[in-house]
């Protein structure tokens, strides 16, 4: 079987998301997706935190705030498209020190994003914050108030999507892609667990599952799977902003009193059971946050592998194959950055040179120099 145009392996977030932009651009796209219970998308916060993620200058900041800007148009379209909501709502994030010693760690964070735009945070005192959100720990020292970290629903940003790329006209084959075939340096055919299909143009978006995929072409992909669980309860407590502490866990209140608590955080981790010690932790953590949560009653429990590279930064643009592309290792932020890398990566692919420039800093070949 021939795949005219561009072939997407992965139907996460990423590959959707490149997916869509190419088909607005009335491309031919074929995506390769088989369902893991350890999909990263399907497991997200749905933070769009791109302030709260950033503690000092990265190439990647600048885009993260564009991406963030990004969503509720993208939220519209898909909208307009697939009479699908995607639930971008406009909590805005407090970031807190749960204790005195978090303090100095907050305070660094809150010098480095007021260098950067100063009007869009304000440090609040224990009291203060309380006012926002009065449910929350007496103990709670400081926080940041960070205006515009929004967020989206990850699951029905995906639903959506799919929706979406169903819609425009995109092939779709369930499959798992096991392994390519080249001549020297140009992708010729890929292999399904049932298919060898010839392809033109291949794009990798598989996330954590990235480095077992590109080991059948002898490319080390310097990335590993970071596991995080969460939980899901209901309280009819009220919280009004997503509540994240200095150590990297958060409540974030979704529709019909719901509260997401996440996440846990486990390198080198990519099985799919949720563990009595990872849910006793999230819940310890978000009660240390918000007692009142004893009360809220359990919904629902998931985990998921975020792709973490060796520098922390995606790896989004070419590599040693001259018809292979590679768009992953986006790590806590995939939802977030997902609006912007559609957009760019599509722009990319289609020749954009402005595009290609801001793609530089992620680079594969980064890590061979
Ligand atoms: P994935 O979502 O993992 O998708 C890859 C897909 O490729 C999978 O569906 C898989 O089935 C498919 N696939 C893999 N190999 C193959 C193959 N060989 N053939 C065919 N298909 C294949 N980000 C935020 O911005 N905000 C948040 O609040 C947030 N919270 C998070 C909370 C948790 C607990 C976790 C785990 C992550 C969170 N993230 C968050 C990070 C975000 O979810 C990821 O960065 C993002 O989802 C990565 O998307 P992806 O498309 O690269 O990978
Ligand atoms: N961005 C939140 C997480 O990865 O858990």
């Amino acid at each position: 079987m021939h795949c005219k145009g561009f072939s997407i392996i992965g139907g996460g977030v990423m590959g959707l998301s490149i997916a869509y932009q190419l088909l607005k651009q009335q491309q031919q796209v074929t995506i390769f997706h088989t369902p893991k219970s350890t999909t990263a998308s399907l497991a997200a916060g749905g933070m769009l935190g791109a302030q709260n993620e950033f503690h000092a200058p990265s190439p990647l900041y600048p885009i993260a705030l564009e991406s963030r800007a990004l969503h509720p148009v993208i939220a519209q379209e898909l909208y307009d498209l697939t009479q699908l909501q995607i639930d971008w709502l406009p909590t805005s994030l407090i970031k807190v020190a749960t204790s005195q010693q978090a303090v100095p760690q907050l305070k660094n964070q809150f010098h480095f994003l007021a260098s950067q735009d100063a009007t869009s945070i304000d440090w609040l005192d224990g009291q203060q914050t309380r006012q926002l959100e009065p449910f929350l720990h007496d103990e709670i020292a400081a926080s940041v108030h960070i205006h515009q970290d929004y967020q989206v629903n990850a699951r029905k940003l995906m639903t959506a999507l799919w929706q979406a790329v169903k819609q425009l006209g995109a092939t779709i084959i369930e499959d798992e892609v096991l392994a390519f075939e080249h001549h020297q340096k140009k992708i010729t055919h890929v292999h399904t667990t049932t298919t060898r299909y010839a392809i033109e143009h291949v794009v990798v978006a598989t996330g954590a599952f990235t480095t077992a995929l590109l080991s059948s072409l002898a490319l080390r992909c310097p990335m590993h799977a970071v596991k995080g669980e969460c939980v899901m309860v209901k309280s009819d407590k009220p919280l009004k902003h997503t509540i994240f502490t200095t150590d990297g866990y958060y409540l974030v209140p979704k529709c019909h009193q719901q509260i997401l608590i996440g996440a846990t955080s486990y390198p080198f981790q990519q099985d799919d059971i949720v563990t009595v010690s990872g849910v006793q932790r999230l819940l310890s953590k978000a009660m240390a946050i918000m007692p009142a949560l004893k009360d809220a009653h359990i919904l629902d429990s998931w985990c998921g592998v975020r792709p973490q590279t060796m520098d922390g930064l995606p790896i989004m643009g070419a590599s040693p194959y001259i018809n292979l592309s590679l768009c992953t290792g986006h790590y806590r932020n995939g939802i977030l950055l997902s609006a912007i890398t559609g957009q760019l990566f599509s722009q990319y692919l289609l020749g954009d040179k402005t595009a290609k420039q801001r793609l530089e800093p992620f680079q594969f070949a980064r890590f061979s120099s």
